[in-house]
């Protein structure tokens, strides 16, 4: 039996965080379809697709959905940014997905709460292989390159000090959340949650009804309380399109290692 080539569908929410991939991309296409341009080329030896998802579960839905049917990518992986949830979990640190939930979901009392109906469901497992060169590719950026891919003015105005790499529960609502009080009663309906954001859930929903493996990492960008909004923007031009351009580098520079027997 042949195996299919692999091909990496890489998404993002927002435009800082993928334009210096499409910068680096070799023999670039763009495709453009569903109000979305797919990006195929080559990135650091591996085959990819890049595209931004824009924000909330229905476009990051149809996105991946798209990635899979048309650009036929054999996986899938989302960087982007979230609002920190855990009680560790603080801005700058990284938090790999073990696991995602929508926590806007309540079909109750058809259903139990979160439980995705007709899945028997209530949260996703990414790729434990995918999951772990993820972490990987995290803790090799954190250890060898944020000193010089970002300014030491940066690091200071976002206090970046010896950011740490979490895994765990991510959730994923079409909200953004920007009240302690809403963290508060998110944190306690969802023990170890990590992180909240807008998109995850959906990816994993999708990749979990098509077999396609997938992993999920997010940079904190805020602490998804009152001041959340004015943090997001700032880091998202300063630090998370360092953060997503170096981590995927990593991330394909390991599996080329891999391939090849070499590193
Ligand atoms: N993405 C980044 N920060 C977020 C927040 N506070 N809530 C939801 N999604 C986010």
């Amino acid at each position: 039996m042949q195996t299919r080539q692999r091909r990496i569908g890489i998404i993002s929410a927002v435009h800082q965080e993928q334009a210096g991939l499409i910068e680096h991309m070799e023999q670039a296409n763009t495709v453009h379809c569903a109000m979305r341009d797919y990006v195929t080329g080559r990135l650091w030896n591996q085959e990819v697709v890049c595209v931004l998802s824009r924000m909330g579960k229905v476009a990051a839905a149809t996105t991946t959905a798209t990635l899979i049917e048309r650009f036929q990518v054999t996986e899938v992986l989302f960087t982007g940014v979230a609002g920190g949830a855990g009680e560790h979990v603080r801005v700058g640190d990284l938090v790999v997905a073990e696991q995602l939930i929508q926590h806007d979901m309540d079909c109750r009392p058809l259903f139990p709460r979160f439980e995705v109906p007709l899945t028997r469901l209530d949260r996703f497992s990414t790729d434990q292989q995918l999951t772990n060169q993820l972490v990987h590719a995290c803790s090799s950026f954190l250890s060898h390159d944020l000193e010089t891919a970002l300014t030491q003015e940066d690091r200071g105005l976002f206090q970046l000090h010896a950011p740490q790499v979490h895994r765990g529960l991510i959730g994923s609502g079409d909200e953004f959340i920007h009240h302690a009080e809403r963290l508060g009663q998110l944190r306690s309906m969802l023990p170890g949650l990590l992180a909240v954001e807008m998109e995850g859930a959906a990816v994993a929903q999708v990749c979990f009804e098509f077999g396609i493996p997938f992993a999920i990492v997010r940079t904190i960008s805020d602490s998804a309380d009152a001041g959340s909004a004015i943090d997001f923007m700032r880091f998202i031009d300063k630090v998370a399109s360092q953060y997503a351009f170096h981590l995927i580098r990593r991330f394909c520079e390991h599996r080329t290692g891999l391939d090849t027997g070499v590193g």
